[in-house]
């Protein structure tokens, strides 16, 4: 069997390598040439761990190989993957422009039977509207079936998800689609769940949203613990060891951000208001997270005396490790605050690079840790790159002007950072408030 991909971003360079490791040999289109281009040196536009690896390995066996020519691909495959980007809107809504071009490239280019796969998010109905869609524009009435199967990868480890997945969610009223689709996913180890493509399509925003419920109410609670002095990781081990609540998905910070879960969050409230319906747990969810990180701040900035003029160490710009997606990422609401709060910042990250509107502003991206903290009056850690967990935090101190340290993300060992001279203050900790009573001795 022959398999296209159309798209090749996150979801799509994985998604084709994921199937040419099962065995199929593989299309991967874009319409971008730069891109296709990069691809073909076996360079992956973005950071991802082993994408870069497995690409080169299957162009040069020929198993996969990439093509931003639309009418031969689509021609020359019979199962099409649509793995395109659906943006948000203005109004939180996806923007389906990109499923729509493709569609009608399919459309118009298909000469004999396709299974089309819809692995982008799209709202809940996108597929069933899309059948209807696809056999208007088509030029002669050409049979297809359209399946959704949603994705569920994480970045930073998008490869072993795909291999890995803990389920494959198949949406269609077709036995023989099903059948095909079943057959495509032999070589991957997981349990199969076949329903009806609305069904399939509400669980990827099911899932998605329920992730992100379970974030931010640990940082809610995390709040009080911070009052309480009771350690949230702590709470969040005794929860976890419930089966019945499973122990992934609680650790506190100053909040998610990424590509997905904020925009798969509005459309589902889009979604549910266009049906008269108010998701109120979601909308706390969001309320939550979009004021984590002012929280945090607003605490240290109460424990520094201020941060105006202050230096301040950024650690970390992507919105989680092993990434250099800066898609709503924590850290950049967090440097556009400590700007408002007239603080000087710098900022370090392994990979990811400040944006355009950011770097003109009073904020220098370093290329080393040591450069960002000489002299610095604080580090804000806002993303848990193991660079951190295992930099050389005695020296950091040593360069330091004030050993302020505020962990966004719990990552590092408040015991261990105290012992190298740190004034260490995480996210729902017991602090030692005599340090917070002697702050004026602090940082005079
Ligand atoms: C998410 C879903 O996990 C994945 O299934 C879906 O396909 C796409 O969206 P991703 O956005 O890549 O994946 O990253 P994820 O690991 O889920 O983290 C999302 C955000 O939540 C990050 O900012 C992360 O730092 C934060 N997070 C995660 C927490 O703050 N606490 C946690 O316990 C887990």
């Amino acid at each position: 069997m022959n398999i296209l991909v159309m798209g090749m971003g996150y979801v799509g360079i994985t998604t084709a390598l994921m199937l040419a490791e099962s065995g199929w040999t593989v299309t991967g289109y874009d319409v971008d040439e730069r891109k296709i281009s990069s691809l073909k040196q076996g360079v992956v536009p973005f950071f991802e761990p082993g994408l870069d690896a497995l690409l080169s390995q299957h162009l040069n066996s020929g198993q996969l190989h990439v093509t931003s020519s639309v009418k031969s691909a689509i021609k020359q495959n019979q199962v099409i993957f649509l793995c395109v980007g659906t943006p948000s809107l203005d109004d939180g809504s996806p923007d389906l422009k990109y499923i729509h071009s493709a569609a009608e490239s399919i459309a118009r280019y298909m000469q004999e039977y396709k299974l089309i796969v819809v692995k982008s998010t799209v709202p809940i109905g996108t597929n069933g509207r899309l059948t209807e869609w696809i056999a208007s524009h088509q030029i002669s009435a050409v049979p297809f079936d359209v399946v959704s199967n949603p994705e569920f990868l994480r970045e930073g480890s998008a490869l072993y998800d795909s291999l890995h997945p803990d389920r494959i969610v198949i949406g269609t009223d077709h036995k023989c689609a099903a059948r095909q689709m079943r057959t495509i996913y032999n070589a991957i180890n997981a349990p199969i769940l076949i329903t009806e493509p609305k069904t399939a399509e509400m669980i990827k925003y099911a899932s998605n949203a329920f992730l992100a419920t379970k974030i931010s109410y640990m940082n809610e609670l995390a709040r009080l613990c911070d009052t309480l002095q009771i350690h949230i990781d702590d709470v969040a081990k005794g929860m976890g060891m419930d089966h019945r609540i499973g122990a992934h998905f609680l650790k506190a910070g100053i909040g998610y951000g990424g590509s997905c879960f904020p925009k798969d969050i509005n459309a589902l409230l889009n979604t549910a208001s266009g049906h008269q319906h108010r998701l109120t747990i979601l909308e706390q969810v969001v309320q939550v997270n979009n004021t984590q990180h002012a929280f945090y701040l607003d605490k240290w900035e109460e424990i520094v005396g201020g941060f105006r003029n202050k230096n301040v160490a950024v650690f970390g710009l992507s919105f989680k490790p092993d990434t250099d997606d800066l898609r709503e990422s924590p850290s950049l609401s967090m440097i556009s605050s400590l700007i408002s709060k007239r603080a000087s910042v710098k900022v370090h990250d392994p990979v990811a690079k400040l944006p355009a509107q950011l770097s003109s502003s009073p904020v220098e991206q370093c290329d080393s840790i040591d450069e960002a903290v000489t002299g610095a009056d604080a580090i804000i850690l806002c993303t848990d790159w193991n660079h951190y967990k295992y930099a050389d935090w005695s020296r950091i101190h040593s360069l330091m002007k004030h050993p302020f340290l505020f962990d966004g993300k719990n990552a590092l060992n408040r015991r261990e950072m105290e012992v190298a001279g740190f004034h260490y203050f995480g996210i729902g900790q017991p602090y030692e408030t005599h340090k917070l009573t002697s702050r004026s001795q602090l940082l005079p």
